[in-house]
């Protein structure tokens, strides 16, 4: 007895569907004897209305317990903040809501895949299927119309031709797989200790870019911003890019009093005068938009700012950290010289997720 469902297509196997051949009719193509159904096998929650009750309890439980860990996961993220000042936070952070998370998907996948296996229906059926393969006529012509073009072309013909096309074709995606080897640290070196030193050192002028001036203190108005390099950078024979990418710095001057300074960091700066790092400490994108009245500064890629007037702590946006300052000074002649390297490396936050960097 048949049971159309959804429109007819489905319907409830019976031990007809058991031994009914193909009924293919063209004697091209091979027939075989229909395997038929497996013979139906009721389940223990079909017979035991108490083991599908007991089943149901525990799915039930699986959904409730599901519900615990999702909430669960919302509580950690405020019990254990990311704490930007100390990186192991984001381990726990990322820890307990993840482990929420995931056991919270876990049991809930657990719980419907017991529904259904153990509760619902269970049923063989049987969907009628439309012939997929093409006519013979269809597959005549179709091959036809490929013989035709490769005659016309001469693709199997001109042998020459058609090898050179394979070869170029083929080695195409090599200068992509070249380009990969950029990724290599070609003389191994420690890359976070590579971002921690640069160019700067005592008694380093602090020049233009690019016209490699030096800078007098006289010169850095208020509200001034200069892109400065290291002098001797544009001198460089080799790895000058390099080294500018690590070195660039944006050289500011803020009313002193507006200036937050840390203790150890007062004598950072010059009558007001700061330099910080421009590569941003999110991705190292170039922070070069200085808004003059707030004293922000600002990343074009993410939009991460950075407030001057207290170290370039990070008030808005992706960074992860304040951006690096370098510590200046004048020399007898007046012009800014760093009093030292950046204290820290530039760039990228997760250089800093290794501690082996100093
Ligand atoms: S690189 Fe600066 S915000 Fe992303």
């Amino acid at each position: 007895m048949a049971e159309d469902e959804l429109g007819g297509e489905l319907r409830t196997a019976n031990s007809s569907d058991r031994a009914v051949s193909s009924g293919a009719q063209d004697p091209n193509v091979e027939t075989f004897e229909n395997p038929g159904m497996p013979d139906h096998h009721e389940r223990v929650t079909d017979t035991n209305p108490q083991k599908a009750k007991n089943t149901e309890r525990v799915v039930t439980a699986l959904f409730w317990v599901s519900l615990a860990f999702t909430i669960f996961a919302i509580a950690a993220y405020f019990v254990w903040p990311i704490n930007r000042e100390d990186i192991t936070s984001v381990r726990w952070n990322s820890m307990f809501v993840g482990l929420g998370i995931a056991f919270g998907m876990l049991t809930l996948g657990t719980g419907a895949v017991a529904w259904a296996k153990y509760l619902m229906k269970d049923e063989e059926q049987v969907e009628a299927r439309h012939k997929t393969g093409a006519s013979p006529a269809t597959a005549k012509r179709v091959s036809e119309v490929f013989k035709q073009a490769d005659e016309e072309s001469g693709f199997t013909r001109r042998k020459m031709l058609r090898n050179s096309l394979i070869g170029a074709a083929l080695a195409l995606p090599l200068p992509g797989i070249v380009l990969l080897r950029d990724l290599y640290n070609g003389n191994n070196e420690n890359p976070v200790k590579l971002m921690h030193q640069t160019m700067w050192d005592k008694g380093v002028r602090l020049v233009r870019d690019p016209s490699g001036t030096p800078i007098k203190a006289s010169e850095v108005t208020i509200g001034s911003a200069f892109h400065v390099i290291p002098e001797g950078l544009n001198e460089l024979e080799h790895g000058k890019l390099d080294e500018k990418a690590k070195a660039v710095v944006l050289l500011m001057r803020l009313p002193e009093d507006r200036l937050k300074e840390q203790e150890d960091r007062k004598s950072w700066s010059y009558h007001g005068i700061v330099a910080y790092s421009k590569v941003c400490t999110h991705v190292g994108c170039p922070v070069a938009l200085y808004e003059q009245q707030t004293h922000h500064l600002l990343c074009p890629c993410h939009q991460s700012q950075f407030d001057v007037t207290e170290h370039c702590k990070v008030i808005f946006g992706p960074a992860g950290r304040p951006l690096p300052q370098l510590p200046i000074t004048v020399d007898n002649d007046g012009y800014l010289v760093a009093q030292s390297d950046f204290h820290e490396p530039v760039g990228p936050t997760f250089w800093e997720r290794r501690n082996d960097y100093v």
